[in-house]
């Protein structure tokens, strides 16, 4: 229980009235009369009773006023409160099952905080623009607080597993000198004499540094690119996860992301029973996330959209289509490995069998949610990544350091990339990232 909060509360509460317990742990306090701080939700109101949803951002708790256990004014002032009122109720607790929680509030006593005009989101239909102008106080949705929750235990579970596995954890800079996932969509910027700076595309290179002095280490932070793209995926800034492990090929690779991915899947299947109903997620097919992942290469994939009548054309990456279309042969996220080198990044090994195969993998989640992860091991050889950094226009001179890992005890290496607002996503089963981060950058919006 989050006694914590109570202590903290005490203070603001009206003269009178008992320590405040959140929605969340009221279950434990039936029989007893406690305070809830929150605001209003909704409020029915008919004849002698009027009924409060109050939310304190924990829960809802119905609480409900009957005229004849309550003076005139506060009965008067339960049945004026409008949506968002801030207020304090005092009352006694009572199981009831039909109520959200299992718990309905007898109210003794209400005291309004705060009331202002009508609050710009009603229960009516808005559209997806006037929401994303009013995020700030559109998060006070029991949809977005749900979603808000379940990406709490996404970045819970995520630190969890990677603490308990040995990882280190190494902040990369935000600020850096060079692209790491291609020059067309960098954000750039001027650091004072040293010439141009860019936001960082991805910690990866940096953590390749780290890991040869640490040996598995992740970091874990926001992202940024300018993508041109305005799809229901993508974000200008994007929260990613990317650990990096010394001494691993590419099934080492492959072996963590599948583990990892169902860690974190088991720990919101666990934490997050609730928001998960209010999201009307069907978790019976988050349940099937279990290992072992498929495996499909490239061309194995390539051969799957040619049955399927999906148009492509081979070497190409995948784009959302193509995704979509592989991952709905499988009922748990699909990994598929080796790439045409071609069309992925100056970093990765090509393949010994094959070189014009990238040691690569992109893990696609199922139902259309498509990639949540890309990895694969790293190139370690000092000469391949030279003419790499030749082949794709990089100046090697912001690389030197790069370089010389490749110098000093190069070994095999791998890790990957999470992006915690796709994740989240496909947990929630919500169709665009922009509701899974609190205050979502895209290519039209950067406001509020
Ligand atoms: O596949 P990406 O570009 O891989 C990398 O950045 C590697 N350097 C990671 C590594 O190996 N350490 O991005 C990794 C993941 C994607 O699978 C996706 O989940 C997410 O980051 N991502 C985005 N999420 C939201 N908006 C965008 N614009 C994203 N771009 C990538
Ligand atoms: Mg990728």
């Amino acid at each position: 229980m989050d006694t914590a909060s109570q202590d903290q509360t005490k203070s603001v509460l009206p003269e009178g009235f008992p320590p405040a317990v959140r929605i969340k742990d009221l279950k434990a306090h039936l029989g007893q009369e406690v305070s809830l701080q929150g605001w209003l939700y909704n409020m029915r109101s008919k004849g002698k009773i009027a009924f409060l949803l109050v939310r304190d951002g924990s829960g809802i708790c119905q609480c409900v006023a009957f005229q004849g256990d309550l003076t005139p004014e506060v009965f008067a002032r339960a049945q004026s409160v409008t949506q968002e009122t801030s207020l304090v109720v005092r009352g006694v607790l009572r199981g009831d099952e039909r109520s959200p929680g299992g718990v309905e509030l007898g109210i003794k006593d209400l005291a309004i905080v705060h009331q202002g005009p009508e609050f710009p989101i009603g229960p009516k239909e808005h559209g997806p623009d006037f929401l994303l102008t009013n995020r700030h106080l559109w998060l006070r949705s029991r949809k977005q607080a749900a979603i808000a929750r379940v990406r709490h235990q996404v970045k819970r579970a995520i630190r969890d597993f990677f603490d308990n596995d040995g990882f280190t954890q190494v902040d990369a800079p935000i600020f850096t000198p060079s692209a790491c996932e291609g020059t067309t969509n960098l954000f750039e910027l001027d650091y004072f004499d040293e010439g141009k700076a860019y936001l960082t595309q991805s910690g990866q290179l940096y953590m390749e540094a780290a890991a040869m002095a640490l040996g598995k280490v992740y970091c874990f932070g926001p992202t940024f690119r300018a993508e041109r793209s305005k799809t229901r995926r993508h974000l200008t800034e994007f929260w990613m996860v990317e650990p990096e492990v010394a001494y691993c090929d590419l099934n080492g690779v492959m072996d963590l992301a599948e583990r990892f991915v169902c860690h974190v899947v088991r720990h919101c299947l666990d934490k997050c029973a609730g928001e998960l109903k209010e999201l009307e997620r069907d978790t019976a097919k988050l349940e099937k996330v279990l290992t072992p992942f498929p495996r499909v290469s490239y061309d194995e994939a390539a051969a799957i959209l040619k049955r399927k009548g999906v148009e492509f054309t081979y070497g190409d990456d995948f784009g959302a289509p193509q995704e979509v279309a592989v991952a709905a042969e499988f009922d748990r996220p699909v990994m598929v490995h080796r790439f045409p080198a071609q069309v992925k990044a100056f970093y990765m090994k090509p393949d010994p069998a094959d070189a014009s195969k990238a040691l690569c993998v992109d893990v696609l989640a199922p139902e259309g949610f498509g990639e949540i992860i890309g990895g694969g091991q790293r190139a370690d050889d000092l000469a391949y990544l030279e003419a790499q950094l030749v082949k794709h226009k990089l100046p090697k001179e912001a690389f030197e350091w790069y370089l010389d890992l490749r110098r000093y005890g190069s070994v095999p290496h791998g890790g990957f990339g999470l992006g915690v607002e796709r994740t989240t996503a496909w947990i929630c089963g919500v169709e665009h990232i922009r509701e899974t981060i609190a205050f979502p950058r895209m290519l039209y919006r950067i406001y509020p």
